[in-house]
């Protein structure tokens, strides 16, 4: 049930790859390759069933085509997702047996990190395949994407409170960082510089901890942080948080994070905008890392038109919002609009 599921969108290719030996499980969506190779990262998550992995890697791959396209990179959409939980033994291999399956591609799909395989992990993968980005190690490396994508959502960020509290600064601002990983911990840095006023959650309570001490961030539970009394919500965790459940009781009035996928589906995004909820589309505002690291796939760094163009996710939200304003539509659909516009552009 691949052409009928709700989430697959006409991408072109979707290979389900495995491996006895290490006993790997992983699909490879290719949703566009339009723009260029289809590149996006590599998820490694102990998922409750095929079905559910089927679903993300459909949903990741399509907002890859977005992101680059938006992103103004000359690059396709694509992701992958590997069945299993990194802590287990075997994981090494496993990556690196999925590497085999990437490189089989030619060039077709490049892979990095995500949820799951960090910079170290990629490191297996890059044992096997020469199409990969975002490593350590490798000549033109470019290390760990999440400072780079921090920066971009802090952009992003910044830009919907202008549009949506109409304030230019966030000296002050309350805000609710769900998840302190990487590029939760990032963007708290940068918002603690600037002035706001933290609220974190963590399933991890050693990063909370930290977070409080570095930042005088207050601590909150992770089931309750999308209710806590705050101007912004920011899901820096997994996607999906934002939902049928938890959308009744947020009272910030914009949410801007890093997390892919926030809005669990359609109806999620409708309700905050019918509740005054400002949301500033995932795919738009977390693109800085994707900016850093393809400089990999390009082979050529330039540091200064990176972090302008990182920089320039601020404007990009700004004619987001007011063109969705002006025609009372989701600021998530008229960044899809802009994307498929890019895509149709560049066929002609
Ligand atoms: P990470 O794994 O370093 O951090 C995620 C954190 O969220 C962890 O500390 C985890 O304990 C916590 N967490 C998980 N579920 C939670 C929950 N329900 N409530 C509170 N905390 C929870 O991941 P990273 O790299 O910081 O990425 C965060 C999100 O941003 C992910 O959705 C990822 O796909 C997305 N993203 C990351 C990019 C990057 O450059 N790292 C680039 C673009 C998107």
């Amino acid at each position: 049930m691949i052409f009928t599921a709700s989430d697959f969108d006409n991408h072109e290719k979707v290979l389900f790859c495995t491996d006895t030996r290490t006993n790997l499980k992983a699909i490879i969506a290719i949703h566009s390759s339009r723009l260029g190779a289809a590149a996006g990262g590599c998820r490694m998550y102990p998922y409750a069933s095929e079905r559910e992995a089927l679903d993300d890697v459909l949903r990741l791959s399509r907002a890859m085509t977005y992101k680059n396209a938006l992103a103004g990179l000359k690059l396709g959409g694509g992701k992958s997702v590997i069945i299993g939980d990194p802590a287990e033994l075997g994981a090494p291999d496993r990556l690196a047996a999925f590497g085999r399956c990437v490189e089989a591609l030619g060039g077709a799909y490049w892979t990095a990190e995500d949820v799951g395989v960090n910079v170290d992990a990629l490191e297996h993968v890059a044992r096997t395949t020469r199409y990969v980005f975002g490593t350590k190690s490798r000549k033109g490396a470019t290390g760990d994407p999440s400072a780079f994508t921090a920066r971009g959502v802090f952009a992003g960020l910044r830009a919907a409170v202008r549009h949506r509290l109409g304030r230019e600064n966030i000296l002050g601002l309350r805000v609710a960082v769900q998840g302190v990983g990487a590029v939760g911990w990032e963007l708290c840095s940068l918002l603690h510089n600037h002035g706001a006023k933290l609220v974190v959650a963590d399933h991890n309570s050693g990063a909370t901890e930290r977070a409080r001490r570095a930042f005088n961030a207050q601590v909150c539970a992770s089931e309750r942080v999308h209710a806590a009394d705050v101007d912004v919500l920011a899901p820096c965790a997994l996607g999906g948080t934002l939902n049928e459940r938890t959308i009744p009781e947020i009272t910030a009035t914009v949410v801007a994070g890093a997390a892919n996928n926030s809005l669990k589906n359609a109806a999620a995004g409708a309700e905050l905008h019918r509740r005054g909820i400002l949301y500033a589309p995932d795919f738009v505002i977390n693109a800085g890392g994707m900016m850093h690291a393809s400089a990999e796939i390009f082979g050529s760094h330039d540091t200064a038109a990176v972090t302008r163009a990182i920089d320039g996710i601020y404007e990009t939200v700004i004619r987001v919002c007011s063109r969705a304003q002006a025609e009372n539509t989701l600021p998530e659909l008229v960044a899809q609009q802009l994307a498929i516009e890019s895509l149709l552009h560049a066929e002609n």
